[in-house]
């Protein structure tokens, strides 16, 4: 009889803990979300954690993926235009990855690994060379919201900054997300020799046009700041393997009026 009656207190303080546990993070977050361009996603069609590489999309945009327990990844390409150049604008890609908390506050507090952040960017007519730097920033979304898109019927995620200026609105593209592995890729911050870029360049945009044509990525680039390969650990691919795995999601179809 005592048993019996302590059982069902048992059960209950069990699953009020696991509740607890889950409400650290917001399910609605989990996924792969991607401004309406659709090119810019992230995992390991932006970034070659294997060769060090950001792959250029066919056009501007950026991704935010969240994981259900605590990690995210991010990925920006942008088109920033010079008033003095109007013809001519820069092009940077950004790729991050950490951890990500829900402070209980309404906002969203990313922290990256910092020695996995990568940067690169150019600025075809003031200079040839093209920068590929580390690159970590840790942000504040003062708040954030998941929402159906009236228009298009699809899971719909705005962000706002830590200042309350809202980013470009971003859509489910992937559940489960699609993430390159979220423990570290690059253990030690060993600075790499100079090398070359190769970053296949195809037309830019700056989210809403298709037109725009930025100049290359991929000349005389200084690489500085960056991991050597060598400081891989094979311990490391056995995550990417279980990354790529994780690859076989369900890809939303978006509309393509988006
Ligand atoms: C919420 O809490 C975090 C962490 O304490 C803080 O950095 C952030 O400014 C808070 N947000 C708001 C809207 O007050």
């Amino acid at each position: 009889m005592m048993i019996l009656s302590i059982q069902p207190a048992l059960v209950l303080s069990f699953a009020f803990a696991a509740s607890l546990v889950r409400a650290q993070y917001d399910a609605a977050l989990v996924g792969t979300w991607t401004t309406k361009s659709k090119k810019v996603m992230t995992g390991p069609g932006f970034y070659d954690p294997v060769n060090d590489n950001l792959i250029e999309p066919e056009l501007a945009g950026i991704s935010y993926s969240f994981t259900s327990d605590g990690y995210y990844e991010e990925a920006y390409y942008r088109a920033i235009s010079n008033p003095t150049t109007p013809h001519c604008p820069s092009a940077i890609m950004q790729w991050q990855h950490g951890t990500y908390s829900l402070p209980g506050n309404g906002s969203l507090v990313l922290t990256p690994i910092g020695v996995d952040g990568r940067q690169l960017t150019s600025s075809p007519c003031s200079y040839d060379n093209a920068i590929y730097i580390r690159y970590e920033q840790p942000e504040l979304m003062k708040s954030y919201e998941v929402l159906t898109d009236p228009f298009h019927n699809v899971p719909r995620l705005n962000l706002y900054k830590f200042d309350g200026s809202p980013i470009q609105p971003m859509y489910l593209a992937a559940s489960p997300p699609q993430m390159l592995p979220t423990q570290t890729l690059n253990p030690t911050s060993v600075p790499s020799a100079t090398g070359k870029r190769r970053v296949k360049r195809t037309d830019g945009g700056d989210g809403d046009s298709d037109q725009e044509r930025l100049g290359p990525l991929n000349k005389n680039t200084v690489k500085t700041k960056v991991p050597s390969k060598e400081s891989y650990n094979p311990d490391h691919w056995w995550w990417a393997g279980v990354g790529l795995t994780a690859l076989g999601t369900v890809m939303y179809m978006m509309p393509t009026s988006l």
